[in-house]
């Protein structure tokens, strides 16, 4: 079958390690199924992997993604979580089992005609969403509902900061945010980014580090180090900063006197259980929203999107379609 593989590792030249071609078929083991992949979303996960991040290199090649939206073996339309963990040792929270895993960290990953997955990481994909709109949903989007409404401890009302409006997360968070009645507003480098963050329903938008016109209760924070100094000197006393990435670099200044002195909370997240995607998939059909796509290229076309992503050149997701 067809597949999109992480074949070496650079970190400087991510995009030299990718492969396009033929892989061997998916060998689901026992509790495991097979998914005819419909399509399925790039992550900046998919970068790091490349750039030998979170992938070891004795497991190479890997077919990377994390995301799909498919057909399982009874021919019924889903979507698939990406966490492979076991709820049981973890309190209920495959995301807390220490042993949890990623597709495409141990196990293959969703870049590819088929894909095996353990039968519970399947979840019902709505018919009200295309299947691109549904391959957006189990990271970029699952993260941004778990920061929202699991991590933050927010009431609707309250105002959050969402930093670099353009990336996948970032763009969820502002559309999530806005239908459960945050106050939203957002910072990118870019003006044209900003415009969009508001068409989406920011309330504002910022130049990247720009002084608020007042203190917000949280920031969601994907960025690093290019952000962190303005995502602590923006909270009230008492706020919180709820952190799921570090794309800029992941050793800032800790600013440890602010954080003790104001009471601030720093408060990480990584992606949802599959109980909270099921629910999303239900707050998408409920509130009307839907996943902001920046790109549908064929997965034959993958090596342009991960070009784009790598450039900072998209806003919202790229998917990629079989
Ligand atoms: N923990 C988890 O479960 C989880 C899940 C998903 C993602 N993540 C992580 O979260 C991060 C974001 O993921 P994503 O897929 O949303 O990535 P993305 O689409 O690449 O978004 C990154 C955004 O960060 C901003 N940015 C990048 N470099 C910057 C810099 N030097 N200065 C200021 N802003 C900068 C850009 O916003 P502007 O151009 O608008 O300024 C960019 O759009 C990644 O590191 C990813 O690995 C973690």
């Amino acid at each position: 079958m067809f597949a999109v593989t992480a074949a070496r590792q650079d970190a400087s030249d991510p995009l030299s390690g990718l492969e396009l071609g033929e892989h061997a078929e998916p060998a689901p083991p026992d509790g495991w199924t097979t998914v005819t992949v419909r399509a399925a979303a790039l992550n900046h996960h998919d970068v790091w992997s490349l750039r030998g991040v979170g992938l070891a290199a004795d497991r190479l090649p890997m077919i990377l993604g994390c995301d799909a939206a498919g057909v399982d073996e009874d021919g019924r339309e889903v979507v698939v979580h990406a966490v492979i963990g076991d709820p049981a040792v973890a309190g209920g929270d495959e995301t807390l089992d220490p042993r949890r895993s990623l597709l495409s960290e141990r196990h293959d990953g969703t870049f590819a005609e088929r894909l095996a997955v353990p039968r519970r990481n399947l979840v019902p994909k709505p018919a009200a969403l295309t299947f691109e709109q549904a391959a957006c949903l189990p990271t970029a989007y699952l993260t941004a509902y778990r920061m929202l409404f699991d991590r933050a401890g927010l009431e609707p009302g309250a105002t959050i900061l969402v930093q670099g409006a353009g990336g996948g997360v970032a763009t969820a968070l502002i559309l999530l945010g806005r239908a459960a009645g945050f106050r939203v507003w957002a910072t990118s480098r870019s003006e044209a980014k900003q415009a969009r963050a508001l068409e989406l329903g920011a309330d504002q938008a910022f130049e990247s580090g720009a002084r608020l016109p007042e203190r917000v209760d949280a920031v969601m924070e994907t960025v690093g180090e290019a952000t962190w100094g303005h995502s602590l000197r923006s909270l009230k006393p008492g706020g919180t900063v709820v952190v799921c990435g570090a794309t800029s670099g992941a050793m800032p200044a800790a600013d440890l006197n602010r954080v003790f002195f104001l009471q601030l909370s720093v408060v990480g997240s990584t992606m949802g259980s599959r109980d909270q995607l099921a629910r999303l998939t239900t707050f998408l059909e409920q509130t009307g929203v839907r996943p902001v796509i920046d790109r549908t290229l064929p997965l034959t076309q993958a090596r342009d999107g991960f070009a784009a992503l790598i450039d900072g050149n998209v806003f919202g997701k790229v998917v990629f379609t079989l």
